[in-house]
């Protein structure tokens, strides 16, 4: 079908909208400046519980009945919330034991945020009753186009280690081992004498003495997050029979760097569309590519669909260390950046910025300094810009390879008693993203036993915990013709944080072809080098290395200094029809580029072109065609190839050959093809 053939709804643009801290003259104001700027979605209602509900069971919808009926006839979609993040104090009062619990046994207070036990049965009927209320309310009501359930399930906590938690997690534990035998088992309780004779004896990992059971402490991990997840689907199953066709979601924060308690693998499975809030770090001067990692995590967790960025910052935020404000241009980068990885939209955190309370010094799309503000400009331009991309609409970001990232395997890793303080799984997938990244190649992330066979490249930067089934899973891709890059300190445990039998990495000795004897966790500052012969570079690595025995894999580098001097480092396994390489050290960005080099090569992928280093670029495809976004991060002009003339469509021109693209700008080439 040609671009233009079908009308096609424009890509969201907006933010989220809490006019309840504005009196009502404001609205108008919001309204005209929303128009100006091309704002067709906002969420509304995120925090509104006490104000639609001011005691128990009394409703006041009024003001939300106006505000929707403004959005409406100004031609503004609403993505309504249900406030359940945000108790009201009247609950708190009458429910104290709905407060978490800490680990520590502190009970959070109220006065901030999202102070909920999920497994509290007064949170669950509160909750229940408000989004009946809504739904029953707003359900068919035109505006009303995304249902947007509660606030970032995951922070600021998740976990609850009250006495009510520690009923439900007997509950969930009771379903998952089915007897307190195999519990036993699994958690392996004969060591230190914590055999459990009784469910009842049974608590959630509240703080020890010393280092609490880990395979307790995941268990309750995976159950936090399940407790969370039955009240999210209570809320969707309630607003689907109340509100049918209208998609139901919950925005997520799929960002390492931003939550780290939610699998999100099985909650994408769970809304109607992913969406994602996602926040620079700010200090980071290459923070671009944290922002394109969560994008494509969220792109891949929702199974490459288009999603919807849900919120971002016009500038600076208010809860780093420094609220370090964006840089002219950066605001536009930044939400394109997103489009390109597959959003349908770039919305912000919030519409206008507080006068009061804790969020007042975070950026808006109306800034304090009102509409005579170099924001205010690019948040209008931002708006032309996002309607002369409508056609991208649903198109898909086409990826080179894959990287397998799983949630519990970080959660495990990071428990007390590892080998290594600093080995970080989170800081191996960002470094091994980051080479890719320079690479210019587009990443998709898989669950370990996801379906692999349509990449040519998999890596796997980090993934202590492998089940046999993931394990069976790689080996399965590598024998099948795909090439695999195993790093450091992976497959090692059992989904109870168990050894796998026999040398390490047991879950992937097989497909590795080689064991490893000992870790070798460097010393604080120690460096090793690794040496590959002749036309190889020689390596830098650092925290971690590993004495390798090779079993039917070739060594490409070994460690020339260190405590594993002579022995293999990385190494290469031809099984089936590809190939397996293991890197058993913690390299730095440029050794990694070096690895991928030689195994990219094995994967036929292509060598590096002539791209500027911070000048990303990636295609989006689908039936009506296809479009490269090209966006320039640095500071000069640069000039890209084009695979096909096209028409660029922020500035409409047409193009061939090469593209210029401004520092700091971007631009998007439907390709005629
Ligand atoms: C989160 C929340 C928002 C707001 C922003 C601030 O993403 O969902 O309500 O607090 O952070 O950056």
């Amino acid at each position: 079908m040609p671009h233009d053939a079908a009308p096609r709804a424009p890509l969201a643009y907006g933010g989220d909208y809490n006019p309840e801290q504005w009196p009502e003259e404001v609205w108008h104001e919001d309204i005209a400046l929303m128009r100006e700027a091309g704002v067709n979605l906002v969420s509304l209602g995120i925090f509104s519980w006490a104000k639609l509900e001011p005691r128990p069971g009394e409703y006041d919808f009024g003001w939300l009945d106006r505000i929707i009926g403004m959005l409406h006839e100004a031609g503004i979609r609403v993505a309504l919330a249900t406030p359940t993040v945000v108790p009201p104090a009247w609950f708190y009062r009458a429910h104290p034991e709905a407060l978490p619990v800490s680990r520590e046994g502190v009970r959070w207070e109220f006065g901030s945020r999202g102070a909920i036990c999920h497994s509290s049965p007064a949170y669950r009927e509160a909750a229940v009753r408000i989004t009946r209320a809504l739904g029953e309310r707003y359900g068919r009501h035109p505006a009303v186009a995304l249902w947007h359930v509660h606030n970032e399930y995951g922070v600021p906590v998740l976990e609850c280690y009250c006495e009510t938690s520690a009923e439900h997690f007997r509950s969930w534990l009771a379903e998952r081992h089915g007897t307190l035998e195999r519990l036993n088992d699994a958690w392996g309780t004969a060591f230190w004498g914590q055999v459990y004779g009784a469910w009842a004896e049974i608590r959630p990992p509240r703080a020890t003495p010393t280092t609490c059971n880990p395979a307790q402490r995941l268990d309750f991990a995976r159950f936090a997050g399940d407790a969370a997840l039955e009240n999210f689907r209570r809320e969707r199953d309630l607003l689907h029979h109340l509100s049918p066709g209208v998609p139901v979601t919950t925005n997520f924060m799929v960002s390492p760097t931003q939550c780290d308690t939610i699998d999100y693998w099985k909650w994408a499975r769970e809304v109607d569309i992913v969406t994602n809030d996602h926040y620079l770090v700010a200090e980071d001067e290459r923070n671009h590519i944290n922002l394109s990692m969560a994008a494509d995590l969220t792109r891949s967790v929702g199974g490459g669909r288009p999603w919807l960025l849900l919120e971002h910052s016009t500038s600076a935020v208010n809860w780093q260390p420094r609220g370090i404000a964006k840089l002219p241009g950066e605001m536009a980068r930044n939400s394109l950046a997103h489009v390109a990885r597959g959003s349908e939209g770039a919305m912000f955190f919030q519409w206008r910025a507080s006068r009061k309370g804790a969020e007042k010094f975070h950026s808006a799309m109306v800034p304090h300094a009102g509409t005579d503000s170099r924001i205010w400009r690019e948040v209008t331009a931002l708006g032309r810009g996002l309607a002369a991309l409508g056609e991208i609409r649903s198109t898909r970001t086409v990826a080179d390879l894959a990287m397998v990232w799983d949630w519990e395997s970080w959660w495990a890793q990071k428990l007390e008693w590892r080998p290594s303080d600093e080995l970080d799984a989170r800081e191996r997938a960002e470094s091994w993203y980051a080479a890719l990244f320079d690479r210019h190649l587009t990443v998709d992330f898989a669950h370990p036993e996801a379906d692999l066979s349509g990449y040519p490249l998999v890596v796997v930067p980090a993934l202590y915990l492998t089940t046999a089934a993931a394990g069976r899973n790689l080996r399965g891709y590598a024998e099948q013709g795909g090439t695999l890059v195993v790093s450091c300190f992976s497959g090692i445990v059992d989904e109870h944080d168990a050894v796998h039998p026999g040398p390490h990495p047991g879950a992937l000795r097989e497909a590795l072809g080689v064991t490893v004897e000992e870790f070798q966790p460097l010393r604080a500052g120690q460096t090793v080098t690794l040496d590959g012969g002749a036309g190889r570079p020689r390596l830098t690595g650092s925290v971690w290395a590993e004495t390798v025995v090779t079993r039917g894999a070739e060594t490409v580098w070994s460690y020339a200094d260190g405590p594993a001097a002579g022995g293999p480092a990385v190494t290469r396994h031809r099984l089936g029809r590809g190939t397996a390489w293991y890197v058993s050290a913690r390299l730095d960005v440029p050794a990694l580029d070096a690895v991928l080099a030689a195994a990219g090569a094995d994967a036929g992928l292509p060598p590096r072109g002539e791209l500027p280093r911070d000048v990303e670029v990636v295609l989006r495809a689908g039936e009506h065609g296809r479009y490269l976004f090209v966006l320039n991060h640095t500071g000069t002009e640069a000039e890209v190839g084009l695979p096909a003339p096209g028409t660029e469509l922020l500035t409409g021109h047409r193009t061939a050959g090469r593209l210029a693209v401004p520092g700091s700008a971007v631009r998007v080439v439907r390709l005629d093809d």
